[in-house]
């Protein structure tokens, strides 16, 4: 039976970067005799402008129903203004909430081609490969809220369930790589941080005594990102701080558009987005970077197909495309030639036909 795959283009830039995504998806599975059935469903704005929801029940049910979810990226000025009753950005925690995909996996991984696109010197990025474990449906994305006219609040909150299961899977994960951890939190001052902290250091001492494992308070952290991120292997850390610090993590890679991410439970099923956002800026132009969404869709072939080989395939076609020069406009400081949407899709099916 074919694997089931909703794709959820959502809004501004998504349905661009998921096109091209689906591209190679279908190029790859057939190349390598595998049949996807993909189906559509709306997210976000787009859902809110049909149906007055943002997570609509027929995307909620399509989202149950399938082998892995496929997004591009919500939200937009037209949904934004203050006052607004229902937000794109509610549908996208309300489905990972519904999912249960509490741990965001984010590769940083620099490759040389793009060095000149990284504000940094090309010395502090070679050898960059980090995995950021990002905690996503806990926190204070998800506590109570309120505001009238002159207050607000949201309420941060942790319990030991949450903590201890994304801290295991940046354990297993670490395992699989080169055994180095760092959990980022801010105990010096929240006490969801504290309590952060001295579960990691429980379980981390009781039960991965292999690894090797730091604890950092997520200020400090932002700076040891930037000044020695190659010393970093797994980053394990709270829903907001992990949100943060990819973007800032981004940049060793020259990008916000380079950046995918894979969203875990205990089973297979996983939602798989880039980390960027609709770009309302760029909207339309046929501009967008499509690589984090297209190294997004690898993801999927490996976490939820179990494509581990077909991922790498694809992988290794995106960052051949790089290095051949193909460059859209946010990383064209790296030189080579800066083309469209659509033709970094191309060039990326050119090298998967290579391959
Ligand atoms: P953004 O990530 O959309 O854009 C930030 C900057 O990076 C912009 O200058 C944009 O042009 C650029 N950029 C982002 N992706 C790019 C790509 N693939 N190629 C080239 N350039 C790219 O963040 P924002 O502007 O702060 O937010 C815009 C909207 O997106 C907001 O409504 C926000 O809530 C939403 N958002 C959604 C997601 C998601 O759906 N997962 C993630 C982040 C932001
Ligand atoms: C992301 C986004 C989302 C988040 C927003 C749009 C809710 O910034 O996926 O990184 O903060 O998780
Ligand atoms: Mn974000």
């Amino acid at each position: 039976m074919a694997a089931l795959i909703a794709v959820l283009p959502g809004d501004g830039i998504g349905p661009e970067v998921v096109k091209q995504a689906l591209r190679v998806l279908e190029a790859a599975g057939s190349a390598a005799g595998k049949n996807f059935e993909f189906r559509e469903a709306l997210i976000g704005g787009a859902a809110i402008d049909a149906t007055g929801e943002a997570f609509p029940a027929a995307t909620r049910g399509l989202c149950k129903d399938a082998d892995a979810v496929l997004l591009g990226a919500v939200g937009g000025p037209k949904w934004s203004h203050a006052d607004a009753p229902v937000r794109p950005e509610q549908g996208l925690l309300d489905m990972r909430a519904a999912m249960q995909v509490y741990a965001n996996l984010r590769p940083v991984k620099t490759h040389p081609a793009l060095y000149a696109a990284s504000p940094l010197k090309a010395e502090r990025l070679q050898g960059v490969d980090i995995l950021v474990v990002r905690e996503l449906t806990g926190g204070i994305y998800f506590g109570e809220k309120s505001r009238d006219a002159n207050s607000a609040r949201d309420v941060c909150s942790y319990n030991r369930e949450e903590i201890e299961r994304v801290l295991r899977m940046a354990g297993d994960l670490a395992r699989q790589r080169r055994g180095r951890l760092t959990s980022i939190d801010k105990a010096n001052v929240l006490d969801t941080s504290r309590l952060w902290r001295s579960i990691a250091e429980e379980i981390y001492t009781a039960e991965y005594g292999d690894l090797e494992v730091e604890h950092l308070l997520v200020d400090a952290a932002a700076m040891h990102l930037l000044s020695r991120a190659a010393d970093f292997d797994v980053l394990v850390t709270e829903n907001m701080f992990g949100d943060i610090l990819t973007d800032e993590a981004s940049m060793l890679c020259g990008s916000l558009g380079m950046l995918p991410s894979a969203s875990l439970n205990n089973d297979r099923r996983g939602l798989y987005e880039p980390i960027h956002g609709s770009a309302p800026d760029i909207a339309g132009k046929g501009i967008a970077n499509p690589c984090g969404t297209i190294l997004s869709a690898a993801l999927l072939l490996r976490y939820s197909l179990g494509l581990d080989e077909l991922a790498t395939t694809v992988e290794t076609a995106v960052y051949q495309a790089v290095a051949a020069g193909h460059r859209t406009a946010d990383v064209a400081e790296a030189g080579g030639q800066t083309i469209g949407t659509e033709a970094m899709g191309d060039a990326v099916l050119a090298a998967l036909a290579a391959a």
